[in-house]
């Protein structure tokens, strides 16, 4: 029966991981995978985390399963996070949040969503957008389009090009839209321009689907989901949001996410969600306890949130100071044509790297990167931002 299978091509992210990780020289770096790593180079497991996993313990559970949509304190919170504690959506009750596993499984579920809802729609992603999001919407049976989003002269938006984009696709289309922190590009927009692409979203009446992956990465927790909280004023009927916590609690394997759909009213929302649970249950049947039960406990204790929030503070704000002190080092290094980077936010940089550049950085210098050019800048540190500076900087003269 396998005969014939052929050799699928690796995954552009998570393949490079893998190479990474069988690499043998001392000194390596990996720029490649979205990770946040600390001052040190690890994962951080996170002060409040640790303290609700330590709890959990003790209380030494049995692990019976959640309910199809995830753990009831788990989606409340995620709602809050969202959509703001005072949101007028969450009171009227036109929301309906469903744990998931991670954001890769709420935007599947979400598309799978939408192909019942709207199965004539094309789905319209960002030139360039994340690797995976053509792929998850190709598998749920979708035709992706792309709109006009980066610039690669001034490594920022053609705003001019996404708006004409976005103004000729058909009512209905499916826009994905990054609520921050762009990946791969790390070029978002302010808050003036999502004004503008909300109003257009509503005059030419298209479905928004925001991912949201890095809330709390850029300016904070409500800074970061100005897109979510704009289209929730708007008046549009209905969006869906998905949005996941592995970067914001550093819970990557827990694959902690959430599906948030918006609809006209109560009712409506009821009978979606219900089919929401049906696509659910015909894919992972129900989420995993662990990772929902940290984020939960964190999120529903005020002392837990408070120190979870000032943790990934100075998560961005060490993210905010690499991209600085590259810059100001590929400066000294002669190489000041990358100022740009302390303009992008987020985990990411476009860098304007070439695929050659890039091989030459692993082949000759064991940094790597994704063949796009796009560098995970959350993965310097004050040790490793020398040696990749150097090399950046030799790959580029
Ligand atoms: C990334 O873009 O590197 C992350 O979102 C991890 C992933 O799953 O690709």
């Amino acid at each position: 029966h396998f005969a014939n299978v052929e050799m699928t091509p690796g995954d552009p992210i998570l393949g490079l991981t893998e190479a990474f990780v069988a690499d043998t020289r001392p000194g390596k770096v990996n720029l490649g995978v979205g990770i946040y790593y600390d001052e040190q180079g690890r994962i951080p497991l996170m002060r409040a985390v640790r303290e609700v996993e330590q709890a959990l313990a003790l209380e030494a559970k049995p692990r019976g399963y959640l309910p199809i949509d995830g753990l009831p304190a788990y989606n409340q919170a995620t709602q809050k996070l969202v959509f703001g504690a005072d949101s007028p959506l969450l009171a009227a009750g036109r929301v309906a949040t469903s744990q998931t596993i991670g954001g890769s499984g709420a935007l599947r579920i979400g598309a799978d969503l939408l192909k019942k809802v709207l199965p004539q729609a094309k789905v319209a992603i960002s030139s360039p957008s994340w690797e995976n999001h053509r792929v998850v919407f190709n598998a749920a049976g979708f035709e992706v389009v792309e709109y006009a989003y980066y610039d690669p002269t001034t490594h920022g938006l053609n705003f001019e090009g996404m708006l004409a984009d976005l103004g000729k696709l058909e009512s209905g289309t499916v826009v994905l839209l990054h609520a921050c922190c762009h990946n791969p590009t790390g070029v978002d927009l302010t808050t003036q321009q999502w004004e503008q692409v909300v109003a257009l979203v509503k005059e030419r009446k298209l479905f928004p689907f925001i991912d949201m992956a890095y809330q709390g990465f850029d300016k904070g927790i409500d800074a970061d989901a100005t897109a979510v909280r704009l289209l929730a004023a708007s008046g549009i009927e209905s969006f869906v949001v998905a949005n996941s916590y592995s970067k914001s609690f550093s819970l990557y394997g827990e694959r902690v996410g959430a599906l948030s759909v918006v609809a006209a009213t109560r009712d409506e929302v009821l009978r979606v969600q219900s089919l929401v649970k049906r696509t659910i249950r015909s894919n992972y049947s129900s989420p995993a306890t662990h990772g929902g039960a940290l984020v939960a406990g964190v999120l529903n204790s005020a002392e837990l949130r408070t120190m979870w929030e000032q943790e990934l503070t100075e998560m961005r704000e060490r993210i905010h100071a690499m991209r600085a002190g590259m810059v100001e080092k590929l400066a000294v290094h002669g190489a000041p044509q990358f100022d740009f980077i302390q303009r992008q936010a987020g985990m990411f940089s476009y860098s304007g790297l070439s695929k050659a550049q890039v091989d030459r950085l692993r082949e000759e210098f064991a940094i790597y990167a994704i063949g796009t050019g796009r560098i995970c800048v959350a993965a310097l540190n004050t040790n490793n931002l020398d040696t990749v500076v150097a090399a950046v900087a030799a790959v580029s003269r």
